[in-house]
């Protein structure tokens, strides 16, 4: 049996009663955040970007590092990618990095540099979505666009005590609906601060703090005892986990290092070469796998390599052990394409992926004792 479409009016009234106890609670509670210091819708820009699935302590120390390299959307646009990454290095979701850059790079050509001021242009930006389109032109240029983050979906969810499951395509819109509904229409950015705030700070997903929240009076998940349940999770899926290799090849001081293509899962950042171990290849398998890999890709012989490290690392859709292998060659061979040899003490000037980022850390701190993370 189909549900009837789920409905959120929200009249004048209720939108007092939601933004009024909530705007006061943001004047005595809200956080003071570097971007709320400034109208610089770049600045602004970068804040959306990297608050995207992170959160406002990590995101602190990158946002500080990236301005200072890159003050403007000039100076971001005309620097190399590889030197935008390295600043990225750990913030993780890297797509999000190569599209700031990308899109810095179209601001310059068709916007003299600027941020335009309308939806359309800011929304057809690379990385820009809906609720980070409407956030950086509320907060910067005091438009009035909705935003609905993870923060906002859960505040509204509560409140209204939504059970159905939020990222179904109806309830999204309502969703949407209502939350330009609740927008004041005096001072926009204030409120979207403010719902931002209460949900990263009390109304969080686990363990959200009630008993201090402003809405708790009108909330209807407080009222129904729905809190912990809402929102509704999805159904989660089974994690596939899979086994990778990697090299660490070495001679002298020198190590072998590869840049992965600029498409695709960490993109243009650079790694130990190796690969996956095909799922069809027995379990146990992972050293042949890799000493059957250099032999087909670069004609080596890596017999006798030694584990010198296994990472664990968990992605946003599967999670893979890296099983890393050391070996030392007698010579240094000629590299092309995305290979190099670097000198060790160097290895740290290039971007890598967090657990590639780990083997460098090893080899940079004591290079000949393997580490086993598992
Ligand atoms: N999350 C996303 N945007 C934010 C902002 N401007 N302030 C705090 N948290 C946020």
């Amino acid at each position: 049996m189909s549900r009837a479409p789920i409905e959120l009016e929200v009249d004048a009234a209720l939108r007092r009663r939601f933004t009024a106890p909530l705007l006061k609670w943001y004047d005595g509670s809200g956080r003071n955040l570097p971007w709320r210091m400034t109208d610089d819708p770049y600045r602004i820009w970068v804040s959306e970007i990297m608050l995207q699935q992170t959160q406002v302590a990590t995101v602190l120390p990158y946002y500080h590092r990236f301005l200072e390299a890159f003050p403007t959307i000039k100076a971001l646009a005309s620097a190399d990618l590889e030197t935008v990454l390295k600043l990225w290095q750990g913030l993780g979701y890297y797509a999000r990095a190569r599209h700031l850059h990308r899109a810095a790079q179209t601001l310059l050509s068709r916007y003299a540099g600027k941020m335009p001021k309308s939806f359309d242009a800011v929304y057809a930006l690379p990385g820009i979505g809906r609720s980070t389109a409407g956030a950086i032109l509320t907060i910067a240029h005091g438009k009035r666009y909705p935003i609905l983050d993870g923060n906002v979906r859960r505040v509204l969810c509560r409140f209204f005590a939504i059970e159905e499951d939020p990222r179904e395509k109806s309830v999204e819109a309502a969703l949407w609906h209502c939350s330009e509904q609740l927008m004041p229409r005096r001072n926009p950015s204030r409120y979207l601060q403010a719902i931002m705030d209460l949900g990263a700070t009390v109304c969080t997903p686990r363990q959200p703090d009630c008993p201090h929240c402003p809405l708790q009076k009108p909330c209807a998940a407080r009222k129904q005892g729905l809190t912990d349940r809402l929102p509704v999770k999805a159904v989660s899926k089974k994690v596939l986990h899979f086994d990778y290799f990697a090299g660490v090849l070495r001679v002298d001081d020198f190590v072998l290092i590869r840049r992965r293509p600029l498409q695709g899962l960490l993109a243009g950042l650079w790694e130990f070469p190796g690969a996956r171990v095909d799922s069809h290849e027995k379990k146990g398998a992972v050293m042949a796998a890799y000493e059957k890999f250099f032999r087909e890709t670069l004609a080596l012989n890596v017999r006798g390599s030694h584990l010198f490290m296994e990472i664990p690392h968990a992605f946003t859709h599967f999670k893979m052990t890296l099983h890393v292998f050391s070996f030392r060659l007698k010579k240094r061979f000629q590299t092309g394409g995305p290979m190099m040899w670097v000198e060790r003490e160097s290895l740290a000037a290039h971007p890598f992926s967090s657990a590639h980022q780990k083997i460098v850390l090893q080899l940079c701190q004591s290079p000949d004792r393997p580490r086993l993370f598992v």
